[in-house]
């Protein structure tokens, strides 16, 4: 089984969780555009979808499948996104496709959060992924120094701007043994928008595509 398949045997298995009636929020990224590719077989049966990305959006909109803004949607029932690394906690680094903002907005608003990934994903210790930090532009150098005091090595995402219009500082060199500690540190920063450590809200299962098949841990 290639990566890719994993990502999609990953998506089949969060479709078993959507419901008719349902609103979904959906994720962004190669693992979530498999699940909104699957999704359009319930088309006429969910109620809508929120989308936490442009890119999202127009890929759910090209299948037809109805895409609600969040302030109409209320209370999402649940959220199926993918990860760049996950710990046995099901804490996540995300943000690798730079949409963490929304990504945590729609998850937080969701009562079920679901992570999909292949099994490369689940990691000892999260930090060999670089955490992607979104920051206001004219607070760049500031947040810099401010990484570098905590001993990570900040490098700017070059020609990147989010959906929002902000910047992304990816960071190295972090081992995270306490998400919700560093989760809090990085929030405390004035310019960060969001750092892409999901621990207050981590997920809720995560299902893993493997080559011997689907793991499923909650
Ligand atoms: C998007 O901003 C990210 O949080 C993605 O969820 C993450 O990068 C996983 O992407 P893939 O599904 O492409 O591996």
């Amino acid at each position: 089984m290639t990566q890719d398949e994993m990502k999609k045997a990953a998506a089949q298995a969060a479709l078993e969780y959507v419901e008719s009636g349902m609103v979904v929020g959906i994720g962004t990224g190669s693992t979530a555009n498999h699940f909104i590719d699957l999704l359009s077989s319930m088309k006429g049966k969910i109620d809508g979808t929120v989308a936490s990305s442009i890119a999202s959006e127009e890929r759910l909109k090209s299948h037809g499948i109805p895409v609600m803004d969040l302030n109409d949607a209320g209370q999402l029932s649940l959220y199926v996104d993918g990860a760049d690394e996950s710990d046995k906690h099901l804490n996540l680094i995300k943000g690798g496709g730079g949409a963490l903002t929304r990504e945590k907005i729609v998850a937080g608003a969701s009562e079920k959060f679901i992570c999909i990934a292949d099994d490369s994903k689940l990691v000892d210790v999260m930090g060999k992924f670089p955490l992607p930090v979104e920051v206001i532009p004219m607070a760049r150098s500031y947040i810099a120094r401010e990484i570098v005091k905590m001993g990570g090595q900040p490098q700017l995402r070059e020609g990147f701007t989010t959906d929002n219009g902000n910047i992304i500082l990816d960071v190295h060199g972090l081992e995270i043994f306490e998400p919700v500690k560093m989760e809090d540190e990085f929030n405390r920063l004035p310019g960060v928008v969001t750092v892409g450590l999901f621990a207050r809200r981590p997920a809720d299962v995560l299902i893993l595509g493997a080559t011997e098949g689907v793991k499923v841990i909650d």
